[in-house]
């Protein structure tokens, strides 16, 4: 590799922008739209200073190109993602999975004698969403927990993210919005911090996926719920509109899952898979059904806006104390 002279990185120049911009959405369906060009250049500089090269076409090419490349693909990955999440993230979702979806899943699967929960969070980021999954499903089953045989696997496409999901440790900023009792219930303080009680840590199963994978993410199957929130808003825009990742999951087999999206997410219209007539649909839980999904298109070089509309109103949440 190149020797780069002390403070000598040259800037992204525009072409080396759509080369890495559409190397990077090949890659994962990450999508940095033209304004975004100053901030690829801002979360790569670190990975040049560490491959010691002075150039941002030179870094493309280590990427494209060198037979080596495999782990610097996943520096790249923790380096171009957005991994903003917290505990009970969008109380009125968190609501309608407590008090509608996981009760109508735990009813048709006692009337099937089949005591077996899978649940998937793609896209788990640093794991507050798996942990907020596990503890409200621990407060759903309650004293029967012990007679359900339950799994959260929880992907992402970040190894760093994974690293502190694993690791399970929380600072008070990311429970700002966990109602008290399940504070005391489900968390251990350490130190200024809070660790995640090991009954809700153990149903939660952490893998590293790219959910642009069709191969891996097609052997994904069996799901009863599927949260997917704030993943595809970064995702190209033709991505967005036909949820390729749900049309993936029909494709694989997952006949009767329920979908979780953000809100940012619903405001451009729910997906064509995505059945809006279920009852939780106004808190973004949507049942998959079988239209076939639109092809998508190459990458879009300049997306059209998203709509502005303001997503649905929200109902009031009441927090449950642990059991
Ligand atoms: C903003 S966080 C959302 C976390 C959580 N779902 C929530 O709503 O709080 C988005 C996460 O999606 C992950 N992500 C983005 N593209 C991905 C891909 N192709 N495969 C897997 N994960 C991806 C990012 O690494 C990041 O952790």
């Amino acid at each position: 590799m190149d020797e780069a002279p002390a403070g000598a990185t040259r800037n992204m120049t525009d072409e080396t922008f759509i080369l890495l911009r559409d190397f990077i959405y090949e890659q994962s369906g990450i999508y940095f739209a033209d304004n975004r060009k100053g901030q690829l250049e801002a979360r790569l500089a670190l990975r040049l200073k560490v491959n010691n090269l002075s150039d941002y076409d030179k870094y493309y090419y280590l990427l494209k190109y060198d037979p080596n490349s495999a782990r610097e693909m996943r520096a790249l990955f923790d380096s171009v993602t957005t991994n903003e999440t917290s505990f009970f993230r969008s109380l009125p979702q968190i609501q309608a999975f407590q008090e509608k979806v996981l009760p109508e899943v735990v009813t048709r699967k006692e009337k099937l004698n089949e005591r077996r929960i899978r649940l998937w969070s793609a896209g788990c980021s640093t794991g507050e969403e798996p942990y907020t999954m596990g503890i409200v499903l621990r407060q759903v089953l309650n004293d029967d927990s012990a007679a359900w045989d339950v799994k959260i696997v929880a992907s992402d496409i970040s190894e760093k993210a994974l690293r502190s999901a694993r690791a399970a440790l929380y600072s008070d900023y990311s429970l700002r919005s966990v109602p008290p009792g399940i504070k005391q219930g489900f968390f251990v303080p350490e130190g200024s911090s809070h660790r995640i009680v090991d009954h809700v840590r153990n149903l939660v199963d952490l893998q590293y996926l790219n959910l642009n994978d069709t191969r891996r993410v097609q052997l994904m199957k069996g799901f009863d719920v599927i949260f997917c929130r704030n993943v595809l808003i970064y995702f190209a825009p033709e991505r967005v509109v036909d949820a390729d990742l749900l049309g993936r999951q029909r494709r694989g087999g997952v006949q009767d899952a329920l979908a979780r999206l953000g809100d940012a997410e619903q405001r451009g219209g729910h997906p064509p898979q995505l059945d809006a007539r279920a009852p939780s649909a106004a808190a973004g839980i949507h049942r998959t059904c079988s239209r076939a999904p639109s092809p998508p298109g190459p990458p879009a070089r300049s997306p059209t806006p998203r709509s502005t509309r303001s997503s649905m109103p929200r109902p009031a949440v009441t927090a449950k104390a642990p059991a």
